[in-house]
């Protein structure tokens, strides 16, 4: 996504290094020589798995073992795979299927349509091809509040709105599953993040298969904005996380699991506690290409969001300066939606 670099959250952590973190590990990641070493990950770091159906157990006792379950994976990853979360195989199906019609080379012309021409395009393609850089083909749309997606191939667009409305009840759910592991009521996310206006941006990413001669990374070392992002592929490897000890793990995701991890403007609310990780793409190891949909959960743009009273004391003062949503995606990049834009539309 265009919007991961998040120089802005970086600059605002005032002793939560992830800045540090990014550069003593990743020097030589972010060279420009593609004869660099493979970049080196650990598969031994068990990544764990929510049941999203045991969120809303019936049993009180198992409804309360995984709310705690979730609490501990958010507090000690920030990232976990979504099982069970009520996506039909029909939809994922739907999904890839539309992505790899829209992206066949033969149907290139359809594509550069979408390249970006106004700040107010919701929609946008883009072809990343760079030694040391990107490496990736992308369309971005919004989901939320308005939907927008290429209308050719036929189906594509229907199949995206199905898969999309699906993950804001998740997103909804997941919310409130995180609000009650914290203690507070079950609204407290949605309030905090004014969901019902929430600002839901997709990027659905093709990776080449072996680009080594082109360098190593799909994606460079970023977070993303938002609250929860989710993510689903057709094929594993490639994407790498950094968990807490500094190691790079790889994802492998389970068939039809979703990846969720947590999103910056998470980590700003919670003044800390529940963190948004630094990960990235390599695309040195592809057999084949790989199709990602990497969907950013955000609150609404208008959104003011800072640490919350409930995170500070004494011990933990305000770690992150406040901003709206919106600005925050502005600091992000250049290559971001108009947010104003986009909320002149939306009200
Ligand atoms: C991203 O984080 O931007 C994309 C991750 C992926 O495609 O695996
Ligand atoms: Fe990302």
């Amino acid at each position: 996504m265009a919007a991961e670099t998040s120089p802005v959250l970086i600059n605002q952590r005032p002793f939560d290094s992830k800045s540090t973190i990014i550069s003593s590990h990743h020097s030589s990641v972010l060279t420009n020589n593609p004869n660099d070493s493979i970049i080196v990950a650990v598969d031994d770091i068990e990544i764990p798995t929510v049941d999203y159906t045991m969120l809303f157990a019936d049993d009180l006792d198992k409804r309360s073992i995984a709310l705690e379950h979730m609490g501990q994976v958010c507090e000690d990853f920030g990232f976990f795979y979504l099982v069970n979360h009520g996506v039909s195989d029909s939809t994922f199906e739907g999904v890839f299927k539309g992505i790899s019609e829209f992206f066949n080379p033969t149907e290139i012309e359809n594509r550069k349509q979408y390249e970006k021409k106004n700040p107010t395009d919701r929609i946008r393609w883009g072809l990343r091809s760079s030694p040391g850089g990107e490496n990736r083909e992308y369309l971005k749309v919004i989901a939320h509040p308005q939907y927008h997606c290429p209308t050719k191939p036929a189906g594509f667009s229907e199949a995206m709105e199905e898969y999309f409305k699906r993950l804001r009840v998740i997103v909804n759910g997941l919310g409130k599953a995180v609000s009650k592991s914290m203690g507070f009521e079950e609204c407290y996310i949605e309030k905090a993040f004014k969901l019902d206006s929430g600002f839901d941006m997709s990027a659905m990413n093709v990776y080449p298969p072996n680009v080594r001669s082109k360098g190593s990374i799909g994606v460079a070392n970023h977070t993303d904005p938002g609250f929860f992002v989710s993510l689903i592929q057709e094929v594993n490897g490639g994407l790498q996380i950094l968990s807490h000890n500094g190691d790079w793990i790889n994802v492998y995701i389970p068939p039809n699991a979703i990846f969720i991890n947590l999103g910056d403007q998470l980590e700003i609310l919670t003044n800390g506690k529940y963190k948004s990780h630094v990960h990235r793409v390599v695309v040195d190891n592809n057999k084949v290409q790989r199709i990602t949909v990497a969907t950013l959960h955000g609150p609404s743009l208008d959104s003011f969001v800072c640490p919350a009273p409930e995170f500070i004391d004494e011990y933990h003062p305000p770690a992150y300066r406040g901003m709206t949503y919106k600005q925050s995606l502005e600091a992000n990049g250049d290559d971001e939606i108009d947010a104003q834009s986009c909320i002149e539309q939306i009200r």
